[in-house]
């Protein structure tokens, strides 16, 4: 079998393990080391790359995650498809405890370096931030699973205001979270397909009609359903094709001459 990885996952809050037989990798990149060492292993027969996004003791907060680093660890070793769990809070029409596959994402972070780009022109189309094929795939592995709907990502680290999570459930969003981007859009310079797992863990302020959301509670949650999490990693992985087919991730920039590189084995 080839023992190149090409199916990455990258666990989020309380999500720091995932391979039994996996060696972790100390892996350098140009922009730093990434927020951990990368274990590859096998799980439901394929190879797979596994990073906790927050470092394996969760040292890196959202806003300081090394996310060029990490999506360029991944591809350097052979990854050409990132699965991406993690914890959000719920604006509208999820409960704690749902899982979602969003479709769209809006940017509300501040000042984090979102490209590899430094020269030259080089868009990235991203009017659909996620593999739809690699969505499918989540879906299809677990139907109790919701596809669709839109994460916008704050800076964080503080949770948001009353005022601001109401504002953002009355614009139509649905989720809530600190670090799916710039993820995604890296990934996608990158040429990968990448889609998050979305874990709802709390409803976020405006939604909730408590005191608002606390760390603990995400964490709990998490935790809580870290089983789930990894069965429906495996069900899925088992459903990936070794190399991506049927979307145009690694394809986007055919005929485009990029103005930087993108890293392979
Ligand atoms: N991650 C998990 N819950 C969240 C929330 N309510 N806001 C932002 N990020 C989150």
């Amino acid at each position: 079998m080839d023992q190149t990885p090409t199916i990455g996952v990258i666990g989020g809050t309380g999500f720091y393990e995932f391979l039994d037989d996996g060696e972790p990798t100390v892996v350098e990149t140009p922009f730093g080391a990434p927020s951990g060492p990368v274990t590859v292993g096998t799980v439901s027969g394929r190879r797979v790359a596994f990073l906790p996004r927050h470092g394996p003791r969760h040292e890196h907060p959202p806003h300081a995650i090394p996310y060029r680093a990490n999506l360029w660890a991944l591809a350097s070793l052979g990854v050409r498809q990132v699965l991406a769990p993690c914890a959000v809070g719920g604006l509208r029409d999820v409960r704690p405890g749902d899982v979602v596959v969003p479709d769209q994402l809006v940017d509300r972070t501040q000042g984090r370096v979102q490209t590899y780009v430094e020269t030259g022109a080089s868009h990235v189309p991203f009017a659909d931030p996620y593999c739809s094929r690699l969505a499918g795939s989540v879906v299809a592995a677990d139907p109790s699973v919701r596809r669709g709907g839109t994460m916008v990502v704050i800076e964080g680290p503080r949770f948001s205001t009353r005022a601001e999570s109401q504002s953002y459930a009355a614009a139509g969003w649905t989720l809530v979270n600190m670090t799916g981007h710039p993820e995604a859009v890296l990934a996608r310079e990158l040429l990968l397909c990448y889609a998050p797992i979305a874990l709802v863990t709390d409803l976020d302020a405006g939604a909730s009609e408590g005191e608002g959301v606390g760390q603990e509670e995400v964490f709990r949650l998490f935790r809580a359903n870290l089983e789930r999490l990894t069965g429906l990693l495996a069900a899925t992985i088992a459903r990936l094709p070794g190399e991506p087919s049927g979307c145009a991730c690694a394809t986007w920039a055919d005929g485009i001459e990029l103005t930087y590189q993108v890293p392979r084995p």
